[in-house]
């Protein structure tokens, strides 16, 4: 029997993230854990109870009242909240745009990391986020980051966007991507920043299948040395 690894894979808004590390890990028959949506399950919560973002003490007492689970499903993965399904509603633009906010204290990610450590413990898991290489699994046997143009990752959401039937804009997506994303590099906790033992693969001109069998190929060559 092959060893079980935990593959890493971080990376800007929309770079393609969750997408590939859905399709590696039904390749693999590992489990993919979404870190973002955990971030946005929060967000969501906090905003409903309108608990001020800024105040990071009463975001972590929220939190530890909070139960967070990821079911896995055959495409992905469905988030619940304190037992109601969130995982559409957590995409929202309210959301989106206050999410970074909540992530930003080291408070809340302390909480957060302890989770997604726990989920990782037994390896065979693919996690995607910002911080999973650096921070949340920093002896991952694989670490993945991806990025891509903003023209190209607001083209993306742009076409997401259509297909869903939301109203969209190009121009007004390439800023939300642009300021979130220097937020989330430049904050003081654990930025975005990519592990110094991390592959960085430019996902700008590639198809789906094309990162995703560049990951697998990756893998198979780690798994192969073990
Ligand atoms: O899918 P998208 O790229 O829009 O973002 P996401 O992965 O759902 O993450 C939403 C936000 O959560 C990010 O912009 C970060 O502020 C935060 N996040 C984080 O701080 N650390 C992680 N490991 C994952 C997400
Ligand atoms: O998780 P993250 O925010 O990094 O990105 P995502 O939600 O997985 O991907 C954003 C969009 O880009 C999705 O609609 C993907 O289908 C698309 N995508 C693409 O067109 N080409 C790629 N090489 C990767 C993703």
């Amino acid at each position: 029997i092959e060893k079980k690894i935990a593959i890493a894979i971080d990376g800007p808004a929309a770079a393609g993230k969750s997408t590939v590390a859905k399709k590696v890990a039904k390749e693999l028959d590992y489990t993919y854990i979404d870190t973002g949506a955990m971030y946005r399950a929060i967000t969501y919560k906090a905003l409903k109870l309108k608990v001020d973002l800024e105040n990071p003490e009463q975001l972590h007492q929220l939190i530890k009242k909070t139960t967070l689970n990821l079911e896995q499903e055959q495409n992905g993965q469905k988030v619940i909240l304190d037992n109601a399904d969130v995982t559409e509603i957590i995409r929202n633009q309210q959301v989106t745009n206050s999410v970074s906010d909540v992530a930003k204290h080291a408070l809340v990610r302390e909480e957060m990391v302890k989770r997604q450590q726990e989920m990782a413990q037994e390896r065979g898991v693919v996690m995607d986020g910002r911080d999973i290489g650096t921070h949340v699994i920093p002896d991952a046997e694989v670490k993945i980051f991806l990025i891509a143009s903003v023209e190209e990752r607001a083209i993306r959401r742009n076409k997401e966007n259509i297909q869903k039937g939301y109203p969209s804009r190009l121009e007004q997506l390439k800023e939300e991507i642009s300021k979130r994303d220097k937020l989330d590099s430049e904050r003081e906790v654990s930025p975005l920043i990519k592990a110094h033992d991390a592959i960085e693969i430019d996902t700008t001109a590639m198809s789906i299948e094309g990162v995703k069998n560049e990951i697998l190929v990756i893998v198979e060559k780690i798994r192969e040395r073990k």
